[in-house]
């Protein structure tokens, strides 16, 4: 059944590159005998990127209580799998075709859905918020795919999800056979992610989880669902249906505890979004 799918989405979309300075990262990093030396030159070579990789590493909601100045010292505190994820990460911008509104707005989603979560793992202490920091950003990384590979028709897609105030995923399924959680899906098994982001990407509109080996995978990717719900009820960056549920209560937070919680990320949404742009 899967692997139907997967030939399906193969014959209609093109394997997207991530640029340069990261597919080489990336496979540096797969490399077993890899050194942190080679990946710090590979990853400098690229101003702008280390520049991007190392502001998401020293983001306030990442959780480090050190400030990470070289990469190499990164890859000495958080470890090359937590790297693999941030390069990744850092080249999200870099991976649209064009940037123009539509683009503009699934990243401002992205990182609204990355700052709620990294303060959703803070405040529930669920899993670590830098995980829950660079899933968020991630975790729609089949979108950007999408919009690259079938421009015209994915500009349909978000067409008929403004007028008619549809999810993204049931108009992908009707026009295309298959979602954006799919296309992520085989994508972050492409590039080899960790596993607690494949998930995400592949899981977070799934309702009922299946079991997965890991119990961490499955609170991961309910504090990211929440976090997408959040956002689109708030009509941070793409916009959804005007009525959206945010389930808080698979937090733990009662109605007077998710409307602080509401005040603080705005506020941390902002000073986010003027810190990454700048
Ligand atoms: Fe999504
Ligand atoms: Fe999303």
């Amino acid at each position: 059944m899967k692997s139907d799918l997967e030939r399906i989405i193969l014959d209609t979309i093109d394997i997207p590159s991530l640029p340069t300075v990261a597919m080489k990262a990336l496979e540096l990093i797969n490399d077993d005998g890899a050194s942190i030396n080679e990946l710090e030159k590979i990853i400098s070579q690229d101003q702008s990127f280390s520049a991007r990789l190392l502001r998401i590493a020293n983001s306030p909601y990442y959780g480090m209580n050190r400030r990470i100045d070289t990469i190499s010292s990164g890859v000495m505190l958080i470890g090359f799998n937590t790297m693999k994820s941030l390069v990744v990460a850092a080249s999200l911008k870099d991976m649209h075709r064009k940037f123009g509104l539509f683009e503009q707005k699934l990243w401002e989603h992205s990182l609204g859905v990355s700052v709620a979560s990294s303060l959703i793992a803070k405040v529930t202490k669920m899993v670590q918020p830098e995980e829950a920091l660079v899933a968020g950003l991630i975790h729609d990384v089949g979108k950007t795919i999408l919009n690259n590979s079938l421009p015209d028709k994915y500009t349909l897609v978000s067409q008929k999800v403004y007028e008619e105030g549809a999810f993204f995923k049931d108009v992908e399924a009707e026009f295309l056979g298959y979602t954006h959680c799919d296309v992520g899906g085989l994508i972050a098994r492409k590039w080899k992610l960790p596993k607690n982001l494949e998930i995400v990407i592949e899981y977070h509109h799934t309702e009922s989880l299946p079991v997965f080996e890991d119990s961490a995978f499955e609170a991961l990717c309910q504090i990211v669902s929440v976090a997408d719900a959040i956002c689109l009820s708030l009509s941070i960056g793409l916009k959804g249906p005007d009525n959206v549920k945010v389930p808080y209560n698979v937090l733990g937070l009662s109605e007077s505890g998710y409307n602080k919680f509401l005040e603080l990320f705005k506020a941390n949404y902002a000073e986010q979004k003027a810190k990454l742009t700048e």
